[in-house]
This record gives structure tokens, sequence and C-alpha cells, in this order.
């Protein structure tokens, strides 16, 4: 298992980069959260759509070696003896296939963005080709990376709520309430270049991610009654889903773009026979706990009620708020400490949790599933 490069199992990990060019969203995130625990050190990237915009954003960087295009970076970066171990993808979603598997077919890491691609084919093919590379794949599910998220996970890992009975997780926005052409809103209502979902690919995917990895459950079919509401657009702006889970609990998922006074209000409420839990993203130092017949309790991230699952991901004292950096920073440290582990061919500690490649093609299935059941009337749909 060890690659040959980097047998210093705490070095900084050598990452590039594939998109995130200037203007770009959020190759700027990742670079801010590959460095919050100085774990990562960006030396390579293809970061644009053309050489030229990719060279002009490689400068910006003060990077070296940058390159034309994620095949020649690939295949350059492999032959070099100090070549990048792990590199992130932060491209458009029509692209993360293509350029992840030039990655992992050469045993370099990739840290990809969500949604794992734009088709279900595409989706099916790169779960292979994580499957026969060496490498690891952790998707940037940025939200599981929250440490009051943690919390609630482990909560009801241990019972704290009872056997679920109801899921119920939103997630609304009000940035496409009517049609934009700056290019994050171009690309995402595109369905060549998104895919077939536009609410439910782009966020919807993160609220079935962060409800299936809080609960654990696993949902085995769909009813889901999509529309496109603004005039001429092509995907999906606002979704409602009902969920059945695999041993007989129910949830609702709301994803919308069109719901004026919602910026990022990813909401998660999870009910079981002894209690319930709520977490609401705007809110996420805080965790409402509420075991059935009593008071509500507030359970505050690195304060008391708060676990070993939740401290460990937090770096500063309650009371001073962490949030979206943050969060995103703990899953590119959960990133280091699987890559560490391999450099010394073992298994990382089982603290360890990032979303992977499969719960990428979970949640291109959730998206395939939605646009089949809404296209039908709203019938109910199986999730394989
Ligand atoms: N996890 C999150 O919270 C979150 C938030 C926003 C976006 N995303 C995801 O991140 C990805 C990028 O979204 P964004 O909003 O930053 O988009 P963006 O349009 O702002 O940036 C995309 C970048 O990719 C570059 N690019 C396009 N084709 C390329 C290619 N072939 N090779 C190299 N670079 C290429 C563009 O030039 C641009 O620099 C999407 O998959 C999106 O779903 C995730």
């Amino acid at each position: 298992m060890v690659s040959g490069r980097n047998e210093e199992t705490s070095e900084r990990i050598r990452l590039g980069m594939v998109g995130g060019g200037n203007d770009a969203f959020i190759g700027g995130v990742h670079r801010i959260a590959a460095r919050l625990d100085d774990k990562f050190e960006l030396v390579a990237g293809a970061l644009s759509s053309t050489p030229e915009k990719s060279r002009e954003s490689g400068k910006a960087l003060g990077l070296t070696r940058v390159y034309d295009d994620f095949k020649q970076m690939a295949m350059r970066e492999a032959r070099l003896k100090s070549g990048i171990e792990a590199v992130s993808i932060v491209t458009p979603n029509h692209v993360h296939y293509a350029a992840a598997r030039e990655f992992l077919k050469r045993g370099i890491h990739v840290i990809c963005d969500k949604p794992l691609t734009s088709t279900l084919g595409d989706a099916k093919k790169l779960v292979k080709a994580a499957e026969s590379s060496d490498a690891l794949f952790i998707l940037t599910h940025n939200y599981t990376g929250y440490p009051m998220v943690r919390q609630a996970r482990d909560m009801i890992a241990d019972g704290a709520i009872g056997k679920i009975r109801v899921v119920q997780v939103e997630y609304p926005q009000d940035w496409l309430v009517e049609h934009q052409d700056f290019k994050q809103a171009e690309w995402r209502t595109d369905p060549e270049r998104s895919g077939a979902g536009g609410s439910t690919g782009d966020i919807g995917t993160h609220a079935y991610n962060i409800a299936c990895f809080v609960t654990q459950l696993e949902a085995e079919s769909l009813a889901a009654d999509l529309q496109a509401f603004v005039p001429g657009r092509k995907v999906d702006d606002n979704a409602h889903v009902l969920l059945r889970f695999k041993g007989g609990a129910r949830g609702m998922l709301w994803s919308s773009q069109v719901a004026p006074g919602n910026e990022n209000a990813l909401r998660l409420r999870v009910y079981g026979e002894k209690g319930g839990l709520e977490w609401a993203q705007e809110d996420p130092n805080h965790l409402w706990f509420t075991p059935y017949g009593e008071p509500k309790r507030l359970i505050t991230r690195n304060g008391s009620g708060a676990g070993e699952a939740a401290n460990r991901l937090s770096r500063v004292p309650p009371g001073h708020p962490e949030g979206y950096l943050e969060g995103f920073a703990n899953i590119y440290g959960e990133a280091a400490e699987a890559i560490y582990a391999h450099r010394k061919g073992i298994k990382p500690d089982a603290s360890v949790v990032f979303p992977t490649v499969q719960d990428g093609l979970n949640g291109v299935k959730f998206v395939a599933a939605c646009v089949q059941s809404s296209a039908r009337n709203s019938a109910w749909v199986k999730l394989e």
C-alpha cells in the first residue's frame, strides 16, 4: 500500500487542484479547508477550462506547476518524484468523472466535490474506478464534518432517541428565484453540465446525504414531485420528496432554490420512539435534544453535553462560532488522517467517517429516482 513517495507519515500532503480558477466559488473554500490544519500544501493545478485561464489562475495563487488540463497534470505529476499525492476536484459536475478517473488510475487520492457525477452511468463507472485503485476517494459532503452533526449521529447510534420513526430534512435557498446568467447559475441550470437534477442534485444531495449519515438509515424507495417554476428552466428548482427507509422509518425531503428568505437553510429533524433531535446549518454550534416528556435541552459545540465525536472536530471554546469553513476543514482533516494511515499501509481510526464514492453513488441514485418518479406522476420508485 505504501506508494514509495512520501514515506514520512507526518509530512504535508502535496495537493493538486482541478478547477477552482479565478472567479470560481468552491475551489477557494477547499484551499482554505486544506490549509486550516496545516496538513496539505497546494503545489499544482489545472485550474480552469482553458490553458490560458488555468495559467492566469495558477499565477494568482503563486503556483509553479500549472497545467493546460487535468489529463496532462495527472500524467506529469505521476512521473515526478515529488508529485502530488492527492487532488481536489472542484469543477462543474460533468467533469468530475473524467478527471477523477485520470488520478485514480495513477494511484493519486481524490477529494471530489458533490454531486459525484452528472449521470448515473458515470457514477457507477467511478465507483468501479475507485474500487480498482489503491487510492482513496473522499467526497466533500461537507455538512457531515460539523461537530454537532457528528454529535447527533453518535447520540442516535447510542440509542438516545430510540428507534427512528420520522426524518424531516430540508435545504431551501433563494438565489435562483429568477433567471440568472452568472456562471455558477448558468451551468447549474444546464442539464448537460449539472445533471438531470437542479435543486435535487445541487442541494438535495446534501440533504439526502446528511439524513442518511446522521441516522445511518438506508432509503429503499421515494416518491418525488419536482417543479421548474422559473419559465424556460430545464431542471427542477423545487422538489418535495417522500422517503421510505429500510426498517420502517419515513422521511420527507424538501430542496428549493426559489424560496425567498432562505440562504443556506439546511435543517434536519429526527424523531424516534424516545425523543427527538434538531439541527440547523445556520445555527451550527447548537443541537436541540428532546427526551420525550422532558423539556428541550440545548447541547453546544465543545460545551456541556457534547461528546467525543463532536469535541475531536472542534477547534475553539464554546460560544466562539465555528461553521462552514471549519466543517469543510474537518473533512480535509479526516482525509489527511486516512492518507497518513495509507502511507503506513494501515486503516485509519474508526472515528474517520468522511463520505466516500459509495455515498456519492447513492446521491446520484437519489437524483435519478427523483426525476424518474416525478416524470411518472410521483409514483414510488425503488432505490436499488
Ligand atoms: N460542498 C459544497 O458546499 C459546494 C458548494 C458549491 C459548489 N459545490 C460543488 O463544487 C463544484 C464547483 O462548483 P462552483 O460553484 O465552485 O463552480 P464554479 O463555476 O464557480 O467553478 C468551477 C471551476 O471549474 C473550472 N473548470 C471547468 N471545467 C474545467 C476543466 N475541464 N478542467 C479544469 N477546470 C475546469 C472553471 O473554470 C471554474 O474555475 C460543483 O460540483 C458543485 O456542485 C459544492
